[in-house]
């Protein structure tokens, strides 16, 4: 399908962004969505994934992260922060190791610099992972998230096999084939 057409699929369901169906497919694949998950979603805005995991699993319990605001989704927690600083916000870190879930479409701001924005997006991928590694149950936990065709993905899917049982990559029908974004899963962190 175009990518246009995936963006009208969206709006036609009452879904926020077209990003829904790339999550979709890799939840669908993985079965890493279960009722009554505590999921954490970090880049949230402007609130497709989570809107998507009310869908799927209303009894969830999402929390939502991202530097931009975000309207209201019935049951969902909000706290418009950085990811950075996502030990601060207390409602969250009192949830340590209690995640089942959390899902990063975090992508940051680009400078048009190719090794420059390699470095920065290995930098908050690798951040994220940490925090994802910090707030996921050891017992039962998973991870997805983007990231980009680049010289440092070999170096990231690396970090990502040190710290889970099961990794594998992602590039869902939904995403553009020119924009470069692919999709990393961990299952059970070490
Ligand atoms: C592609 S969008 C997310 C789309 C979302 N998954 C959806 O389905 O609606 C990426 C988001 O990451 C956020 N972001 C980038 N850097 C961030 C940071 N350091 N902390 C929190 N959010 C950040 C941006 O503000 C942006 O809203």
């Amino acid at each position: 399908m175009h990518a246009d057409s995936w963006a009208l699929k969206a709006k036609k369901l009452g879904f926020r962004s077209r990003a829904v169906f790339k999550l979709e497919e890799i939840l669908t694949k993985t079965k890493a969505l279960k009722n009554n998950s505590f999921v954490l979603d970090i880049g949230s805005a402007p609130g497709g994934w989570s809107e998507l995991i009310k869908a799927m699993t209303p009894s969830s319990h999402v929390y939502a992260i991202d530097l931009l605001p975000m309207d209201p989704i019935n049951g969902v927690m909000f706290f418009q922060e950085d990811i950075m600083d996502i030990d601060e916000i207390k409602e969250i870190s009192s949830l340590k190791s209690k995640f089942n879930l959390v899902i990063s479409d975090l992508a940051p701001n680009l400078t048009g610099i190719r090794a420059v924005d390699e470095e920065n997006i290995f930098d908050l991928n690798i951040f994220t992972l940490k925090a994802a590694l910090n707030y996921l149950s050891k017992s039962n936990g998973s991870f997805i998230i983007k990231t980009f065709q680049n010289s440092l993905l070999k170096k990231l899917r690396t970090e990502m096999e040190k710290s889970f049982h099961l990794v594998q990559t992602y590039k869902p029908a939904a995403s553009k084939s020119k924009s470069g974004e692919i999709y990393l899963y961990g299952e059970g962190p070490l």
